[in-house]
């Protein structure tokens, strides 16, 4: 019989701390008793060697670059799948029949328009408000205008705010998006299918009605299902906190969609175009490496590097394939991949890079394909949060469903002033 406990020893004293064991990959030591038991709590600045939850929704392994949504593997979701049926997959953990699918499918269709009130709210904001800004205001206020269906102990309505926030998101993010540009909002065509409905809100004008190449669609549900979910990141780490203290689903994807906003989570789409566009030419290429190596710079290659994969991200090697598919099939040029394809080369035999194991990222290529599809670069990180919100809300609703959930609070290690006096003014 295995031994199913560590032993940790703390000076004279050994507690022995259980061992616990998922349905794949590595187990984990819960030190759940640790502070009662010895004092002591484990110091593990960003998590990286800390599972805050069980989850059954999305499996890692960065090591051997494995990423698979309910046992699914990437690879044959990307190629085969949908992103509605995938998001059904997160939020349900099977596949859907096809009686479950068109009646997901409906109810998703029948939930993409948004309250007026909401556009409202939009022309609030300054013309040249980031996008992102206004689509965090407008989820969170989401929980003002279904306020009277956010009781989180009923299924159904936790259902219910899941189904609006995959429907409603597009169309809050296109509103946006035109509202920056001045063009009048256009509202939901429910004839589409999802992706295809998004971008009629996105490019349709009044005047003339939108031709859109196939490829363009293929390509975002693509990217789309890539970006649907991926485990315990930053912005989910951050809907299951803000959801543990029982706010309510809109509030909590509102605090997911600002922590995606960050370069250093799904802001990098963004800054890898501008990067990109920075340096320029490919006989720059060693210049921008030379500086990402410099920790004096305070630059690094954006789209590079991850805290899970240390192998190649098999979301960037989808999407790397991708590239020169969609590139082709819509005849664009763009010197900025030949930059791109140089960096890459560069950063993966330089001793810096390979070392440290930083590989492309999911998002080093993505904007490049957005950017080919007319995505303006603002839009990039708001087409990643469209994707996510599906892998928030799952994960929102497993919190609520498995039992022993408690509020996230972690601990910290003091480095302040120790006690001392007050002392009043005049005195100091
Ligand atoms: N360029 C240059 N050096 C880098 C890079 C990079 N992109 N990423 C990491 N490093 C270096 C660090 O300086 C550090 O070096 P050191 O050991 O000499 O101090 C080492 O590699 C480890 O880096 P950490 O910052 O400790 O790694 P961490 O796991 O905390 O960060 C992150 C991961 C945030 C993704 C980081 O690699 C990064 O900033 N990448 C660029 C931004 C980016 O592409 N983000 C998107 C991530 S994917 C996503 O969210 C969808």
């Amino acid at each position: 019989m295995p031994n199913k406990n560590a032993t940790l020893t703390i000076a004279d004293q050994s507690v022995s701390l259980p061992l616990v064991e998922g349905t794949h990959g590595p187990g984990c030591i819960d030190i759940g008793g640790l502070y009662h038991d010895t004092g002591h709590f484990t110091f593990d600045a960003g998590f990286g060697a800390t599972a805050a939850c069980k989850s059954a929704i999305t499996y890692i392994d960065g090591e051997k670059g494995v990423l698979m949504y309910r046992g699914y593997p990437i690879e044959q979701l990307a190629e085969q799948s949908n992103f509605l049926e995938v998001a059904y997959l997160l939020l349900e953990g099977e596949l859907p029949s096809d009686a479950e699918m068109t009646k997901f499918e409906h109810d998703v269709t029948h939930h993409t328009m948004m309250h007026e009130s909401v556009k409202n709210f939009l022309h609030g904001f300054h013309y040249d408000a980031h996008p992102m800004a206004m689509l965090c205001a407008a989820i969170a206020s989401l929980s003002a205008f279904y306020h009277d269906t956010t009781d989180n102990e009923d299924p159904a309505q936790r259902k219910l705010a899941a189904i609006r926030l995959i429907a409603k998101m597009p169309t809050i993010a296109a509103a946006a998006y035109r509202y920056s540009i001045g063009w009048p909002i256009r509202y939901p065509r429910n004839n589409l299918e999802y992706v295809t409905r998004f971008l009629h809100m996105m490019f349709e004008v009044p005047s003339e009605p939108l031709e859109l190449n196939p490829v363009v669609a293929k390509a975002l549900d693509l990217l789309f299902i890539l970006h649907a979910d991926h485990e315990q990141n930053a912005s989910t780490s951050t809907v299951r906190l803000v959801g543990s203290t029982g706010a309510n689903p809109y509030a909590s994807v509102a605090a997911g969609i600002a922590a995606l906003w960050g370069p250093a989570h799904g802001g990098a789409n963004e800054a890898v175009l501008k990067m990109l566009a920075e340096i320029g030419d490919a006989k720059h290429v060693e210049g921008a490496v030379a500086r990402a190596k410099d920790k004096d710079s305070g630059f690094r290659l954006m789209g590079f590097g991850h805290r899970v994969y240390k192998n190649f991200d098999p979301r960037a090697k989808i999407i790397r394939e991708m590239t020169h598919k969609v590139l082709d099939a819509l005849g664009v040029n763009d010197p900025l991949l030949e930059v791109a394809l140089k960096l890459e080369e560069a950063a993966l035999k330089d001793d810096y890079f390979v070392e440290r194991k930083l590989y492309p990222n999911v998002d080093f290529y993505s904007g490049i394909i957005y950017k080919a599809l007319k995505i303006p670069t603002e839009m990039f990180t708001v087409m990643f949060a469209i994707a996510r919100t599906a892998g928030w809300i799952a994960h929102w609703i497993e919190q609520h469903e498995m039992p022993g959930g408690r509020i996230y609070r972690p601990r910290q290690l003091y480095v302040g002033a120790t006690p001392r006096d007050y002392v009043v003014l005049g005195k100091r």
